[in-house]
């Protein structure tokens, strides 16, 4: 099996804010879910002696979305230590857009910051991974991630008939979910290292839930099966090679509630023996939002296409170009990615019912042991 580039290499929403503006499903999703913070935040019950309370947001994009979830969460630990200086690290991979996020902060775009709203705040960036050690040990009072713990490190391998591992089968399936393992436990034991005693984990992490539903794929048409659909289109009429169609992979693996508490829940465990202990897991769907403006008010198709498209592309659009011949110039790189999304578009415009990007979250709150 082919060993492709890491993630790391080429992986970042699109940049100078459209992931936020488009991808407001993933705002939903943390604005739902915000007092999971919160009620960690109080059984952690943060002393208020005066050093620094250390936070960070990982894989968090240009920040856009997790802006309001943020403004409560400080907001709360500004009146429950107001001795402390709050740190906070937004850390994403360097290829993010780092500077939407300062801009964001510092209000020099259309969304509202928290930022002049909090005393004593300091705010800063990591571009490195969250599968390295990202903080020195024993310095983090809250880890928090949305939506990002599915991106593995690298592709394990090609998937011969599909561009996601939820359409692989047999043994490329089972390479899929050994990295995963494997990426799961890395990431769980490097913040384990860095929290403090006492300190708290929460993770609203995509994957697949107890009756197999996943992002996208709820009942209705598959998202991802409609990707494979019109990118081996694009091989089949020539726009790509069946080679380009090969090397594009999602570098994500979607787990089951099972796969996320095993190490948690196994005594034997590294991260077990590292201290980590599990609070609460939950499994949420929360609605695509495009989907139901169109259902439940405008029922404009074309509207409904063009509105919904975005929110695709705004994560996936790196993997897709990841899977093209390096030596393609960047006109060409961008007419096949309007080609490929403007078909998706057609086909949503032309037969709406049942498409939707549905969000399926499990929600993990851990404790670093005192
Ligand atoms: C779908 S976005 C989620 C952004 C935001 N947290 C939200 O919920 O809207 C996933 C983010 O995770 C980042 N990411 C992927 N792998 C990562 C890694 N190993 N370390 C840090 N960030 C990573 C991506 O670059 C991307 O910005």
């Amino acid at each position: 099996m082919n060993k492709a580039p890491g993630t790391a290499g080429f992986m970042a929403m699109k940049g100078d804010g459209y992931y936020s503006k488009a991808t407001i499903g993933a705002k939903h999703v943390m604005d739902k879910a915000a007092n999971l913070v919160l009620e960690a935040i109080a059984r952690m019950d943060p002393a208020d002696d005066g050093s620094i309370f250390r936070a960070t947001d990982m894989g968090a994009a240009d920040g856009g979305t997790s802006v309001d979830l943020w403004r409560r969460v400080f907001a709360d630990v500004r009146t429950r230590v107001p001795s402390r200086p709050i740190e906070m690290i937004y850390t994403d991979l360097p290829r993010n857009d780092f500077a939407q996020v300062f801009r964001m902060i510092h209000g020099q775009t259309d969304t509202k910051s928290y930022y002049p709203e909090i005393d004593d705040l300091y705010v800063f960036a990591s571009g490195t991974s969250f599968h390295q050690n990202i903080f020195p040990a024993q310095t983090l009072d809250l880890g928090f991630s949305a939506t990002a713990s599915h991106y593995i490190s690298s592709t394990p391998c090609n998937i011969t008939d599909h561009v996601h591992m939820v359409g692989a089968t047999g043994a490329e399936r089972d390479a899929f979910t050994r990295q995963g393992a494997i990426d799961w436990e890395t990431m769980l034991l490097q913040r384990t290292r860095e929290l403090k005693p006492g300190g708290r984990l929460c993770l609203f992490n995509f994957g697949i839930d107890e009756e197999g539903r996943y992002l996208g794929d709820t009942g209705g048409v598959s998202m991802f099966d409609t990707f494979n659909r019109f990118w081996n289109e694009l091989a089949d009429d020539g726009v790509i090679s069946r080679d380009e169609y090969l090397k594009t992979n999602f570098p994500q693996h979607y787990r089951t509630v099972e796969e996320f508490t095993a190490p948690l829940n196994d005594d034997n465990s590294p991260v077990y023996k590292a201290g980590l202990r599990l609070e609460h897991v939950e499994t949420r769907v929360v609605r695509c939002p495009f989907e139901q403006d169109f259902t439940e008010n405008h029922k404009d198709a074309t509207r409904f296409a063009t509105e919904y498209l975005p929110t695709l592309r705004s994560w996936s659009e790196a993997t897709f170009l990841g899977g093209l011949d390096a030596d393609r110039d960047q006109a060409e790189r961008e007419a096949i990615m309007d080609e490929f999304y403007g078909r998706y578009q057609a086909c949503v415009a032309d037969a709406p019912e049942g498409h939707a990007m549905d969000y399926v979250h499990a929600y993990l709150i851990c404790r670093k042991e005192a």
